[in-house]
Formats: C-alpha cells, structure tokens, sequence
C-alpha cells in the first residue's frame, strides 16, 4: 500500500487561529487517523507560515523583530492541533533553519535547471498584503480587493521571476491525464480554465523587505513569502526526523488539503515549481469551501471570530471536531453557528449517541448482572445492517467525503436506537422464558456500539476509547474491527457515566 502523507496549509502567525484554522486542521486529523487504521503508513503535517509582510508589519506594531514576535505567538498555533486532539506528525515553521536551507536548495534547482525559468525583470503593480499576492485590475472591485476590502500597495522592484508561462502546456496535459489530480470536480475545473486563459509568470522575490529567506544567489533580496511557504511540504520531510530523509518514503504519495483562497498557488503555481525543480507532483489535492459563522464570513473587522480553544473549553474536542465535519458538507461553503454546536452537541452526541451508551450498558448491568455472553448469529439484523459500513467509510474518506462518512457511521447510529425500541429488551427481560433472546438483543447493541466507535475513531478519538473501555472491549482500533460479531464476553459490565454531559448555558458570544 502506497503511504499516506496528507498536509494542511501553513498558517500565518499574523494573529491568533479561528474556527476557520480549526476546520481544516480537524478535517485533516480524520483523514490521517482513519488511514493509520486502516494500517497504512501515514504522515500528518500542519504547521505556520512566518515570512509575510503582514507578519512583519503587525510584529513592528507591537514594537517587536518578526521573529521575536512569531516565537511568541507559535505557542497559540501549537495549542490548535494540540488542544484538538490532532495527531500530526511534526510541526513546521517556515523559520526553522531545515526549512529555510531547503527552500534555498530548491529555488536553486529551478535556477539551475538549464531553462532559464529564473530570470530577472522589474515588477511594477498593485500587491494585496492580505492575500500576499499580486493582483491584476481586473481582479479588483471599487478599486479594492474583494477578498479583504482593501486597496492593493503599488510596488515597482526589481525582482527575480519565475517562468511560470513555460508550464502551461505541462499543466493542462496534467489535468487532462489525471482527472482526480484536484478534487472536487468543479475545483478542478475552475484550475484549468485558469491555466487555459494563459499564465503570467509570477515574482519570487521581494526586494523592500528583509524578513524571509534570502534569495541563495541574491542575498540582498528574500523570497516571495508563497514561493517559501509552498515548498514547506517537502522540505519537512528532509528535516522532520533528524538524520532521515523522508522525501522518498513520502513524495510523491503527498495529498494536500487547503480552502478555496488558496486554489491558485497550490493547483497552479505549486505543481509548475515543483516540476521546474524536477520533483514530481503531489498525488492530489482536495479544496474545501469556507466555513461561514451566522452566514456571514469569518473576519475581525465583524467581529465574529472565534477562538477554536473557547469552544473546547465549553464542549470539549471531540465536540468540536464532530461539529467541523458535520455542519457543512466538505467541499462547499456553508455556514454553521454557535447553536448549531450545541444543538448537535445535545442532541446527537448526548442523545443518539451517549444515550445509546448509557442505556444499554444499564440494561446489562440490571438484567444480566454486569455479564455479556458473546452470542453472535449471522442471521442478526444488526450483522446486516453492520456488513457494509467498513467499506462504504473508507470509500467516501478515500475521496475525502468527510461529511458523507460521518453520515453513514450516523445512520448506524440511528439504526441501533431503533432496535432498542423496536427489541424493547426490557419487556423480554420480564419473561425468564425468553432469556436467550435478551442475549442475543443485547449483545448485539454492545455488538453494535463498538463498531460505531471503532468507525468514529477518526472523527471522536476520546470518545471512542471512553465507549471501548465503557462496554469493556480492547482499545484498539484497526479498520478490521469494525465488523459484526467481534465483541467479547465480559462479566463487570457498569453502567457507563454520561459521554457528553449537559453543559452550563454557555458564555461565548457568537
Ligand atoms: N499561509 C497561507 C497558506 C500557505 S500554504 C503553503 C495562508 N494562511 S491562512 O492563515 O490565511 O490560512 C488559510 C487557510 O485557513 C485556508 O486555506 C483554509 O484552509 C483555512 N481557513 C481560513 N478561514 C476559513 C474559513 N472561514 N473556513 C474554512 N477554512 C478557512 O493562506
């Protein structure tokens, strides 16, 4: 099986995460942790980017040198994935000495390739410091930038240029060949049509400002901060595991994640320099949409940024993380809101399925004394209503359907409240007659359980190992168990303690 190595974006330190950041860095834990089940050799990367104007400018406010300034901050970055419980493999900073020695090596390689892709010319045009990018008039609305309402700097320098122009042909063969390069569909296309419509070849230097790295043959000017940044995901890999190189393990098996602000730079730009320096290009990419709060786009100047790190507070992780993957379908924009969490929080997590928990593992403890006989029977309705969900999950996680494979697991979920109902084992434990089919029902809703939480250990880690131990079964996790019949008898069953305990009113403001 090919290894598994799945990146987010790095993000920039200019200010503290949000929600936004949370999103994809939680949609990127259940990729990776689902493939670790599945045995696979997976590698999570996710990390910041450091050397961006508005990094610099916002370090110079605070009266502090960037790097002064991004030391001090990392820490709130290194709390995300920590605090929700991601599982990545090795944090980058765009300012460790491995990055940068890399990043130097590769715009070297592109020098030196013989094709004269690096040459140097004078730019003079409008940059949008929010975006970090150079913008066109057509791309601008009022005069301004409609991503961030502001009107683009002039800037006239004399810069080093990258030939993206030359790769054009390279590009839509490459979309051409490969139809699931960039998912979803419609991504895909809005990347080769911007490729069809011609590429402008593109700055990779910044000669006003020193904080970045500098360029190896023209140390008197730093490198675009994208032309720096992008090359993170592979220069992590040289340096992650020290005295390891990783790149031949892990490139080109490289899935990358990002929102759709960042399409251009990584379905376009990223894929032409990487073929310039002579790597191949990453196996795939997949684009979601954005996550907007109250229908309205997630932003300081509204107000309505929200700290990742409050919500955990109040909900907990795995709250938070099932929120992300549920609210809004993955791969389009949607909006979700702060009574969404709690809604979904009381009603699915505490009914559907702490609930769940709660009563079967009482019902064992009162009717059969804390004792599970393992009687499984093929001609079970929970065995068929378990025999496909193994399979149909990693086939939506495959294509990076993160809502749809939760979907599924719920729909089981659902299933199994039905059949307390329907079952109703507490009118059979009235009848001593009917003692063999109490159980069968019984052991096919503990049965039942833990396949749903061997499926949802991706998505709910902490969860998963309080349902494993609460109905007394192994912790481990390996896809092969989430199959019917697998549970083993335990005779000190108790009746678990809630999983997702009433909150108090919350204090956050949406
Ligand atoms: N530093 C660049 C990325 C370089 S990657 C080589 C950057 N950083 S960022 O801090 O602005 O983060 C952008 C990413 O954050 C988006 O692509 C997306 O993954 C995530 N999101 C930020 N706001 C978001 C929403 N409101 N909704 C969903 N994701 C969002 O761009």
């Amino acid at each position: 099986m090919e290894p598994y190595y799945l990146t987010t974006p790095i993000y920039y330190v200019n200010s503290t995460p949000h929600i936004g950041h949370a999103y994809t860095t939680v949609a990127a834990d259940v990729f990776a942790r689902h493939q670790r089940q599945r045995g696979r050799e997976t590698f999570l990367l996710t990390g910041v980017d450091e050397h961006a104007s508005k990094v610099a400018r916002v370090a110079a406010e605070q009266g502090l040198a960037p790097q002064e300034y991004a030391d001090r901050i990392v820490d709130a970055w290194r709390a995300l994935p920590a605090r929700l419980g991601v599982s990545n493999d090795f944090f980058i900073r765009t300012s460790d000495d491995g990055h940068k020695r890399f990043v130097q090596e590769f715009l070297q390689r592109i020098k030196d390739n013989g094709r004269d892709d690096i040459y140097q010319d004078v730019y003079a045009g409008l940059y949008c410091v929010g975006c970090e990018a150079f913008k066109s008039e057509d791309e601008l609305v009022d005069g301004k930038c409609p991503e961030h309402d502001v009107e683009p700097e002039w800037i006239e320098e004399r810069n080093w240029f990258f030939r993206l122009s030359a790769y054009q042909e390279r590009l839509l063969a490459l979309y051409e060949e490969r139809s699931d390069f960039v998912l979803p569909g419609f991504r895909a296309n809005e990347a080769r049509s911007f490729i069809a419509g011609g590429l402008q070849d593109f700055s990779i230097s910044r000669a006003g400002q020193p904080w970045g790295v500098p360029i190896p043959w023209d140390p008197e000017q730093v490198a675009y901060v994208w032309a720096d940044a992008l090359v993170n995901y592979l220069s992590a890999l040289t340096y992650a595991r020290p005295g390891e190189d990783l790149v031949p393990r892990f490139w080109p098996a490289v899935r990358h994640l990002l929102g759709k602000d960042i399409l251009r730079f990584h379905c376009v730009y990223w894929p032409a320099m990487l073929l310039a320096a002579g790597y191949d290009v990453p196996r795939q990419l997949f684009v979601h949409g954005y996550l907007l709060l109250d229908d309205r786009k997630i932003s300081k100047s509204l107000g309505n940024v929200l700290d990742p790190l409050d919500l955990i507070d109040v909900y907990g992780a795995d709250a938070v993380r099932f929120w992300c993957a549920r609210s809004v379908s993955f791969g389009q924009d949607g909006t979700a809101s702060i009574d969404g969490l709690r809604e979904r929080y009381e009603r699915e997590l505490g009914n559907d399925l702490g609930n769940l928990l709660s009563r079967t593992t009482a019902m064992v403890a009162r009717y059969r004394s804390g004792t599970l006989a393992a009687v499984p029977s093929d001609m079970s309705e929970i065995a068929a209503i378990l025999a496909p969900l193994g399979e149909d999950v990693a086939a939506r996680l495959d294509v990076f359907d993160l809502t749809g494979a939760l979907e599924r697991i719920w729909e089981v979920v659902r299933a199994l409240n039905r059949h307390v109902e329907a079952t109703a084992p507490w009118q059979i434990a009235k009848d001593e007659s009917r003692a063999a089919e109490l159980d069968r029902v019984l052991y096919d809703l503990v049965d039942g359980l833990r396949v749903v939480a061997v499926a949802l250990a991706a998505y709910l880690p902490e969860t998963s190992t309080r349902i494993l131990a609460a109905l007394g079964q192994p912790a481990a996790v390996d896809w092969g168990e989430v199959a019917y019949g697998r549970t083993r008898a335990v005779d000190t069953l108790e009746p678990a303690a809630p999983l997702f305990p009433r909150v108090d009113e919350p204090t956050l403001a949406a």
